[in-house]
């Protein structure tokens, strides 16, 4: 399964689902690749220090006849690699203007090596752009973290465009996954009618577990841990653990 987590907004849980996700089926004794397709690398510092390394994910994409497996590292985590990115990663776009396979680059790549992992997990960067365009051509899957608040719909109408685009020529076997609700405040009536909204927009798509505001959750990739081993007991651990089973049944 090559998962793609996407949502053009900014700062909805992308990257906090990402990187738990990935280390909840690492955990599991799933061999996972992380792949952080954002030049913001947020899910590559969550568990390497990106200054150390000298290529990434945009060596890899540009031709240098890297493969994925020469850029990806170990984590702390068992089983778990991360193919990081670097603020190059910004000039992709650039770089690759009026190349034939601009938007098949990752796939490719991927390809190459995808037989090596049990899982791949795409954390996306907050745009549209060539870069989710890759990493949507690329994946099975794709999940969509929404954040419950009061605009949580506002421009998921031009990511599913994105995908039926996608899916018409590039990718027709590209799936949505589904819906996970994040930073979801139980207490405030606001966040339960959100939910429902989104409920109705994408009924049975939603996962059951939503994901809920902790500020473990915040704090973990300080420490370069998931938050399994840094918070074992708290909300976050328990939902990703929940949000892992689910995807691993409707894979
Ligand atoms: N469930 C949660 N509870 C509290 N804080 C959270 C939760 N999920 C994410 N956050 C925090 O919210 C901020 C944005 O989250 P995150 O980086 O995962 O979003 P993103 O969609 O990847 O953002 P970007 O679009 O910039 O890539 C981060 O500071 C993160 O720690
Ligand atoms: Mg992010």
């Amino acid at each position: 399964m090559i998962i793609a987590i996407a949502n053009q907004k900014g700062g909805v849980g992308k990257t906090t689902t990402a990187i738990n996700l990935a280390a909840a089926l690492a955990l599991r004794g799933r061999r996972t690749l992380l792949v952080d397709m954002d030049p913001q690398a947020n899910a590559s510092m969550s568990y390497l220090d990106v200054r150390s390394l000298d290529r990434g994910v945009y060596d890899v994409m540009t031709g240098s006849g890297l493969s994925l497996n020469d850029v990806a590292v170990a984590t702390p985590v068992d089983n778990l690699f991360v193919a990081p990115a670097k603020i190059a990663l910004a000039k992709l776009e650039a770089k690759l203007v009026g190349e034939i396979d601009a938007h098949f680059r990752l796939k490719d790549r991927l390809d190459a090596i995808r037989d090596a992992y049990d899982y791949i997990v795409i954390d996306c960067a907050p745009t549209l752009g060539l870069l989710t365009v890759n990493a949507l051509v690329a994946a099975t899957h794709l999940l969509v973290p929404i954040q419950a608040s009061y605009f949580a719909l506002e421009g998921t109408d031009d990511l599913l465009e994105t995908v039926d685009k996608v899916r018409s020529r590039a990718n027709p076997s590209l799936r949505l996954l589904g819906v996970l609700i994040t930073m979801h405040d139980r207490r405030t009536s606001l966040a339960r009618d959100i939910r429902e909204q989104i409920h109705r927009v994408f009924g049975e798509k939603v996962f059951q577990t939503a994901i809920t505001k902790s500020v473990r959750l915040e704090e973990s990739p300080a420490y370069k841990e998931p938050i399994f081993t840094f918070a074992p007991e708290s909300s976050g651990a328990t939902e990703y653990y929940r949000l892992c089973e689910e995807v691993i049944d409707r894979g």
